[in-house]
């Protein structure tokens, strides 16, 4: 397979016949555990109904799942069928019911859909979790339709346990370009002048349209069907937990989430049912060893689409970074959110 491949081609596809090494630093989980002391930093090759009893309760700080859509897909060699709207709803149930005694009191969960079965998610996830909002990633891939829209975007639900929740809301902010940089006695009014143009780091909506699916130039790309992009993990990771948390995943596919976690500090615990998506996870997990790159992540700043030369210079530390000040905040929804809505 490697050997077709163009030289720019940096798509990982390792067959699971070459990926031994990878799948055997993942682990089976048959007991139940008192600790995460066995799970920690691993990928737990498995079924995450059978998995998910053995895991000790409130273990975990944020979940992000990425399970699959309601539509006829191979995941490596088997088959997800498109259900019954009646019967991916009790799916959605089962699966939400297996990881909520997971997470923490304070903890958080997201959960990607497309905009179909977004109608069914919410729904349910309400049964379980707090829903605190919906956030619609604006993708730009995506198949044209005959008598339809070409559906170009995704949902994420972002939900919590309790109303005791982190929301670290300055680790998240979009560095973005001042076209019209106005000024109050002379002074810039929130932006900051650089030699390289004038920026103002901005509060993220729940709409997201600065992430790009990963494509085969990219180091992150797999040749997994569904992979999701390290920037959209990365700003979820970074908003609803802190350094040394636990992040779990258990529909880890080829190991997105876990990677981002090494990247940012955090702590992962994985699971997925394809032994060859493992292979590709353990693969990753790997490669962020000493690389803490995030495409699209700079300086501890998420940057628009179409700005790489921006981010070269702000690499290169040509650029005065806005200050942004970092803090934690414990989060009371009753309390007013003036910074995080008025901009
Ligand atoms: C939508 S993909 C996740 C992709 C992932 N977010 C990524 O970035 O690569 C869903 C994954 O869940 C896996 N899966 C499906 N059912 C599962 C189950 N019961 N337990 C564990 N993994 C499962 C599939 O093999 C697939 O890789």
């Amino acid at each position: 397979m490697t050997a077709d491949k163009a030289d720019r081609n940096k798509t990982i596809d390792t067959p699971l016949s070459k990926g031994q090494a990878f799948l055997d630093r993942c682990i089976t989980v048959t007991q139940r555990q008192a600790d995460l002391d066995t799970v920690m930093d691993k990928t737990i090759n498995g079924d995450m109904f059978g998995v998910c009893p053995l895991l000790p309760p409130e273990s975990v700080d944020l979940i992000i799942a990425d399970p699959p859509y309601n539509l006829t897909k191979t995941f490596s060699g088997t088959t997800f069928t498109k259900k019954k709207e009646i019967d991916y709803e009790e799916y959605t149930r089962q699966w939400l019911r297996a990881v909520k005694p997971l997470l923490k009191e304070d903890g958080s969960i997201y959960v990607c859909c497309d905009w179909e079965t977004s109608l069914i998610v919410g729904r349910v996830l309400g049964e379980f979790f707090h829903v605190r909002n919906r956030i619609t990633w604006q993708r730009e891939k995506g198949r044209g339709a005959k008598a339809n829209w070409k559906n170009g975007l995704e949902d994420i639900w972002f939900a919590t346990n309790s109303n005791q929740y982190v929301f670290h809301l300055d680790a998240v902010k979009i560095r973005k370009k001042v076209i019209a940089p106005y000024r109050e006695d002379g002074e810039p009014k929130d932006w900051t002048e650089t030699e390289d143009g004038n920026y103002r780091n901005t509060c993220p909506s729940n709409f997201w349209d600065d992430i790009t699916i990963p494509f085969w130039s990219m180091a992150e790309n797999t040749a997994h069907p569904t992979q999701k992009a390290e920037k959209l993990i990365a700003k979820i990771m970074l908003a609803s937990s802190s350094e040394n948390d636990v992040v779990f995943d258990p529909f880890l596919g080829s190991g997105t989430t876990s990677v981002v976690a090494k990247k940012l500090n955090r702590h992962y615990i994985g699971i997925e049912i394809e032994a060859q998506y493992c292979v590709w996870a353990e693969q990753r997990i790997e490669m962020a060893t000493g690389n803490k790159e995030i495409q699209g992540y700079v300086n501890g700043v998420f940057w628009e689409r179409n700005s790489l030369s921006e981010q070269k210079a702000s690499r290169r530390g040509t650029k005065k970074a806005p200050s942004s000040k970092s803090h934690i905040r414990k989060t009371d929804p009753s309390m007013p959110r003036a910074e995080a809505d008025n901009h």
